[in-house]
């Protein structure tokens, strides 16, 4: 056992409404209690933060954002300055989500940019890595997840590495309902935790590291029972209360 707290954190993507969200945010705030023994925190996008945040006030529940921009503020349209999310307390930023990268272009290089942006603001980045089909089927698993992390690695000062939370997410598995066997899962965050230990090895041990893919309640238990899954990013089950409240009852 490690002293690692679990967080399971909802990515509830491009989906929602005023309606929907409040029909959701009610049903896991009534089931919370009973199950929370874990860190919990939804990623909502940025249009329903205020909703969010008043919905979750006085809650377990952190509210988090979907991605946010390297740069402070000015001249850069569409993007979401780091300084808004804290407007509304989000503890929480997924950056490098392998829909950023895939559709809209983001380089490992400036993944690391925002990760650092929202780290110096003291919002937690939570750094997604993850491989394709391809890159699994090459065996390059480790080099690809590698080589994404270390690009953060190296904007970081050590004493920065135990701020981050780093979410392992096989492209291959998000979305598909492809899951990541927990071994399969296990060895890559153990590579991932070892490069983490290469910058810091006492913050290696502290970082949580998060799965996600096509979690849900059927494969939750097996997935957060492996020592080095700290807890999970969640897509779709995140978008029904029953199945999100389960993923959060099993990460014990
Ligand atoms: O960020 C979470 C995610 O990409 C996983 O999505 O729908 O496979 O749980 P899903």
């Amino acid at each position: 056992p490690n002293m690692r707290r679990k967080l399971v954190a909802g990515n509830w993507k491009m989906n929602g409404s005023l309606a929907a969200n409040a029909a959701l945010l009610a049903e896991i705030k009534a089931g919370m209690a009973a199950v929370a023994v874990c860190d919990v925190a939804l990623c909502a996008p940025a249009p329903y933060f205020a909703q969010c945040q008043a919905e979750l006030a006085g809650s377990a529940i952190a509210l988090g954002g979907q991605d946010v921009s390297a740069h402070a503020a000015g001249a850069y349209t569409g993007e979401i300055a780091v300084s808004m999310l804290q407007d509304f307390a989000c503890r929480y930023v997924i950056v490098g989500h392998s829909e950023r990268r895939a559709y809209h272009a983001e380089t490992d290089e400036l993944v690391a940019q925002k990760a650092l942006r929202a780290l110096q603001a003291g919002v937690t980045p939570i750094v997604c890595v993850g491989e394709t089909l391809g890159e699994r089927e090459a065996g390059q698993t480790d080099t690809v997840v590698g080589r994404q992390l270390q690009a953060v690695l190296n904007v970081l000062e050590a004493g920065q590495v135990s701020e981050i939370v780093v979410a392992y997410e096989p492209v291959w598995a998000i979305g598909t309902g492809k899951t990541a066997t927990p071994q399969m899962a296990q060895d890559v965050h153990m590579a991932l935790r070892a490069k983490l230990a290469e910058k810091n090895s006492a913050a290696a041990v502290e970082v949580r590291i998060l799965y996600g893919g096509s979690m849900k309640p059927e494969n939750a238990v097996e997935l957060l029972a492996m020592p080095d899954i700290d807890g999970g990013l969640i897509g779709g089950a995140a978008l029904k209360a029953a199945d999100f409240l389960a993923i959060v009852a099993a990460a014990r």
